[in-house]
């Protein structure tokens, strides 16, 4: 019944829906759609209480379960199957063993805080809980590993575009897949593969944003590195009309989001458009034309990164005269992440 009572308070995006209403439609007294409706708030939801009005959802409540990431998610694939957890050590460890043991293409992973959140070259995410979208997509391409690091840039892309569709705040890309916002990094992306000789037999899409952390949910070290969307629209944004909207944003639409982007751009590789994916990544990046270090079999080298190839990699004119490329590990980007 708490499921019917939402589905009403949804059907009415945002306006009140009178408690004698929902008793009719229900067939329950107004008692019992009072205590439904303290249940939903119990389980997080903002309620709005009027006793001249009724009830209204304010959309930007943010409950985080797998239902409310299936509800209305426009995909055909990605996200059909979410296993959703409180708590988990890491969403892509949990990824990975259910794709070994065959889970289909496009299970999604979500959880709400993870003990032991896994970052890109062997460092530690910081996930706590009731902050930020910890997702991880299993994917099963029919392509060669070499083309991998498409799908990863593919999926930086699909987070720009989310963020920006759900909560209209413009981020960029830092080569490879980090999104940085007003210098900082909002969003990192660990991707992790099983191939065998020419095959790939999947793949992981480990996608951590930064959602509605405060200065204190950020240790001091980080804190200077990293942002959230809530800390981006407390201090820079202008939303007149609403109290809590832009400053709680909802995790579960923004992972809705974030798959029905990435599909699109999934079934555009699996058809070889892989051209699209690196013209849609360079419109967002943040690093072309920029000076740049990159590190190389331990030695670092500064120059100007030129351009994305093909495959993904980056290429720099290294001031020593040399044009490099770089297909992973480091990179600073002056002007961003404590780069000055
Ligand atoms: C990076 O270092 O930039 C990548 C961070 C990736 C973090 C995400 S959170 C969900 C998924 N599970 C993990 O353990 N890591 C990734």
């Amino acid at each position: 019944m708490n499921n019917l009572v939402l589905e009403k308070l949804k059907e009415n995006s945002g306006q009140y829906v009178s408690g004698q209403i929902l008793s009719e439609m229900l067939g329950v007294s107004r008692t019992a759609v009072w205590k439904y409706i303290s249940d939903l708030k119990k389980d997080g939801y903002i309620i709005d209480a009027s006793s001249k009005k009724g009830y209204r959802l304010i959309l930007s409540s943010d409950v985080l379960n797998s239902s409310e990431i299936s509800y209305g998610l426009k995909t055909d694939k990605l996200g059909k199957t979410v296993y959703y957890f409180d708590e988990i050590d890491s969403t892509n460890s949990y990824a990975k063993k259910a794709a070994s043991e065959g889970c289909g293409d496009g299970t999604v992973i979500v959880a709400d805080c993870q003990k032991s959140g896994k970052g890109r070259l062997g460092r530690q995410w910081n996930s706590g809980p009731g902050t930020g979208i910890w997702m991880s997509v299993v994917l099963r391409p029919d392509i060669l590993p070499e083309d991998i690091q498409v799908i990863t840039l593919a999926a930086s892309v699909a987070v720009v575009r989310a963020i920006k569709a759900v909560t209209g705040i413009i981020t960029g890309i830092k080569w490879p897949n980090d999104i940085i916002l007003d210098g900082k990094k909002v969003c990192g992306i660990l991707t992790e593969i099983s191939t065998e000789m020419e095959q790939v037999n999947f793949l992981v899409l480990g996608i951590g944003i930064n959602v509605n952390h405060t200065d204190e949910d950020f240790p001091e070290d980080l804190s200077k590195v990293a942002t959230s969307l809530r800390l981006y629209s407390e201090n820079k944004c202008n939303y007149p009309n609403e109290q809590i909207c832009g400053k709680i944003f909802n995790r579960s639409e923004i992972i809705k989001g974030v798959l029905i982007e990435l599909e699109g751009l999934y079934e555009n590789i699996k058809k070889g458009n892989i051209r699209g994916i690196i013209d849609g990544w360079k419109k967002y990046s943040v690093t072309l034309g920029k000076e740049v270090i990159i590190t190389i079999r331990n030695s670092k080298y500064t120059g100007v990164a030129q351009d994305i190839t093909v495959d993904g990699r980056l290429r720099v004119a290294c001031s020593d005269g040399v044009v490099r490329e770089v297909l992973s590990g480091e990179v600073s980007v002056r002007g961003l992440l404590g780069y000055v």
